[in-house]
């Protein structure tokens, strides 16, 4: 097919995790739309065209391969494909704002403002523009008034397609998702958008699964999800304190309790904390909005969801200084991962660069492996200099520590040869499990002082 005879003209505008694998997947289930990415980051436009993609993601390299080229494009000539586009996703990034009125709560949205201004500019036909990014709530009210403001009287309408993708299993969720949400206004020319927007997911998605709503609704349901997940997390987060100053088990807690249909067992692990990009930033937009409409004791409450994972991740530094004689000082110590959670190289509000830094603050050596994560883990400690070492074999890296501490769930550490990283390592060697995942008690048998998350710590310390 050559560009003329596509049935429709897609365009994506930020080629990230979110906008890289999900218009990968609608390019390879719509071989008659043509489906092209740009960015403002050549860098990363030049990747998506190598053998090297930007990010990992199990299962992304096949699907990339296999329409790159033919109906997946991937360009740096943002003006040029606007132009072209019938349809635009926007993905760009919506990190919190840092600066200003709202700074460390409201969302920024300069980069969204950019790309509708751009939007402008270069079309001289009406279009359809989707809100792919998580967005504030009436983000799209501005995005209209914006496009719709031209001097050409050209109609764009706004739509909201929120993405419920995870890390880790993007192309799965994508391929099967739960549901796909699509929110427009109720006009008829909003009508007919979403229509659109439907025809392309119709490809793959069953029809149930298709969720339609007004757009305000979209773009709340999208904050929702992940302030219940996150809500989740920090609930047995909390709890796990509690076990471990009782002697309960939070696993065996959390399968108590999750075996009722009415609570569900998914999102009831305990750990280290949530990172990612998206659940503290989405929490903290609540919160602002919140706010900003009087809603003070809603604010609150949402707040301290975050409030719980700051105190996880801290919790966790002090388990490991008191359990470690009270000081860390000149010890090795060796994180066992640096990702926000297994099957990614993402590091983005990692629970682990909180832990390194507080353990550099107690002047650890430290050594971090992972088998994905390496060269994001590099930039984010790269202020502490020759004072971190990394490595990519976890054996060697666990070499003449005094302490290992996992901080990502990758199935790898659950099969390693413990008895030789233990022969390796300095007496007493000490193992905190932030992820639960490891065998405890041959974990003890072996020798280790095992500390894991809300349950009793394993000791020889107290024998004799
Ligand atoms: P990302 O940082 O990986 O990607 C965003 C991309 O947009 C970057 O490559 C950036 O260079 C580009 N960009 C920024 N401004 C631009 C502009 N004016 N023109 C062209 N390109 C521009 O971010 P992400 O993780 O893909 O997240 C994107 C959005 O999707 C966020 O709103 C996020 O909340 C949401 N989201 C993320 C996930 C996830 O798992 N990461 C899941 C669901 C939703
Ligand atoms: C999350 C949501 O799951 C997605 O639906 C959403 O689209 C996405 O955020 C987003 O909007 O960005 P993601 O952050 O990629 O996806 O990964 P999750 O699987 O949700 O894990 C988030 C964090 O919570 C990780 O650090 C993970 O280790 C932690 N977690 C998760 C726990 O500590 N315990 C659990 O039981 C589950």
């Amino acid at each position: 097919m050559n560009a003329t005879q596509f049935a429709k003209k897609i365009l994506c505008i930020g080629a990230g995790y979110v906008g890289g694998p999900t218009m990968a997947m609608i390019a390879y289930k719509c071989p008659q739309y043509k489906v092209t990415l740009v960015d403002i980051n050549p860098e990363r436009i030049a990747e998506w065209n190598s053998d090297r993609l930007p990010i990992y993601e199990p299962g992304l390299d096949e699907v990339v391969k296999s329409v790159r080229g033919k109906n997946l494009f991937f360009s740096t000539d943002i003006d040029g494909e606007i132009h072209d586009a019938d349809i635009i996703f926007v993905s760009v990034n919506t990190p919190t704002k840092m600066f200003g009125v709202g700074a460390g709560m409201a969302a920024d949205l300069q980069y969204w403002e950019k790309t509708a201004r751009q939007i402008l500019a270069c079309s001289d036909q009406p279009k359809i523009i989707v809100e792919k990014s998580t967005l504030p709530v009436k983000t799209a009210q501005a995005m209209e008034r914006i496009l719709n403001s031209g001097p050409d009287g050209l109609h764009f309408d706004v739509l909201s397609n929120p993405e419920f993708l995870a890390e880790g299993t993007a192309i799965k969720d994508l391929l099967e998702p739960d549901r796909v949400l699509v929110g427009s206004r109720l006009t008829e020319s909003g009508l007919a958008a979403r229509q659109e927007i439907v025809d392309i997911y119709q490809n793959w998605v069953p029809e149930e699964k298709i969720l339609v709503s007004d757009v305000w609704s979209s773009e709340l349901s999208k904050l929702v999800s992940n302030l219940f997940l996150s809500q989740r997390i920090s609930t047995i987060n909390s709890i796990s304190a509690f076990c471990e100053k009782t002697g309960a088990n939070v696993a065996r807690v959390a399968k108590a309790v999750g075996m009722d249909p009415r609570i569900g067992d998914k999102f009831l692990k305990a750990s280290i904390g949530f990172g990612g990009s998206c659940f503290k930033k989405d929490i903290l937009n609540l919160v602002y909005m919140c706010q900003t409409y009087g809603l003070d004791e809603i604010a609150e409450y949402w707040k301290s969801v975050v409030g719980i994972n700051e105190y996880q991740k801290e919790r966790f530094v002090t388990n490991m200084l008191q359990a470690m004689f009270n000081t860390l000082a000149g010890k090795r110590v060796c994180l066992f991962g640096f990702a926000f959670k297994a099957n990614t190289g993402d590091t983005r509000e990692s629970p682990a660069i909180y832990i390194a830094r507080r353990l550099l603050e107690e002047q650890t050596q430290l050594v971090v492996t992972d088998p994905k994560a390496l060269r994001n883990a590099k930039i984010d400690l790269a202020d502490f200099g020759e004072k971190v070492e990394f490595e990519k074999d976890p054996y060697e890296a666990a070499k003449g520590c005094h302490a290992i501490a996992v901080m990502t769930e990758w199935d790898q550490y659950k099969t390693l040869d413990y008895q030789k990283i233990f022969d390796s390592m300095v007496k007493p060697a000490f193992i905190f499990d932030g992820r639960n995942i490891l065998d405890h008690e041959a974990l003890f048998e072996i020798g280790f002082n095992v500390y894991p998350i809300g349950k009793p710590a394993l000791t020889h310390l107290n024998e004799s």
